[in-house]
């Protein structure tokens, strides 16, 4: 009985120091035309402590020539393609997703081809005494040049351009 108590209380632990967000979308390596319209997904673990979202901000750094060291999103996150407030929510019907916010940005015209990191810094307040917390994660994506972006990835990312506010 003790020493379930322990694992409990070992899990609870664990949870606030894991990761509680993580981009769903785009996958990593994705190729996307700068200048064109994408949809990141934010998706938000279930966890057992409870926590409260407060911010997330999405940008986007590029590598430049040395691919293999891409910015640390801790101390860069480059062009800010998002700041505001974070609410996930299930999908309706709730299906296979965790609670998540689709965000449609734009890669900005003028944004150096190449590998970038797409980076998220996420402050949320956990557990009942309000602990602060900022996490980052990030993905890489190929950005690539505006000319050779095919008409038809327009259509593509207009599909999913929903942003979820809150629902009544
Ligand atoms: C968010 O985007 C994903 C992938 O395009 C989609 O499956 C999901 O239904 C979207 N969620 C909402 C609430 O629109
Ligand atoms: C960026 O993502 C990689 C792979 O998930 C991870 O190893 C790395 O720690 C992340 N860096 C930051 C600053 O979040
Ligand atoms: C991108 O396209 C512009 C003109 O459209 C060209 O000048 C530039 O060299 C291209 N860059 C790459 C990396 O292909
Ligand atoms: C991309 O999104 C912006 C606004 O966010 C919109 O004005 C523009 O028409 C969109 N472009 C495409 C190709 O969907």
């Amino acid at each position: 009985m003790k020493m379930k108590f322990q694992l409990i209380a070992l899990t609870l632990a664990s949870v606030v120091v894991a990761q509680s967000a993580q981009i769903g979308a785009p996958q990593q390596g994705s190729s996307i035309a700068a200048g064109s319209n994408f949809t990141v997904m934010i998706e938000k673990s279930n966890s057992l402590t409870s926590s409260q979202d407060v911010a997330i901000v999405i940008g986007l750094a590029p590598c430049g020539d040395a691919a293999l060291a891409c910015p640390d999103t801790r101390s860069k996150l480059g062009e800010i393609l998002y700041q505001g407030s974070f609410n996930p929510q299930y999908a309706t019907p709730p299906g296979a997703l965790p609670p998540h916010q689709n965000f449609s940005l734009q890669i900005p015209a003028s944004f150096a081809p190449g590998q970038a990191t797409l980076g998220v810094a996420h402050f949320s307040l956990i557990g009942a005494v309000m602990s602060p917390s900022l996490e980052t994660f990030n993905t890489t994506l190929v950005i690539t040049n505006v000319s050779s972006g095919t008409s038809g990835t327009s259509g593509n990312t207009r599909r999913s351009m929903r942003i979820l506010g809150n629902r009544a």
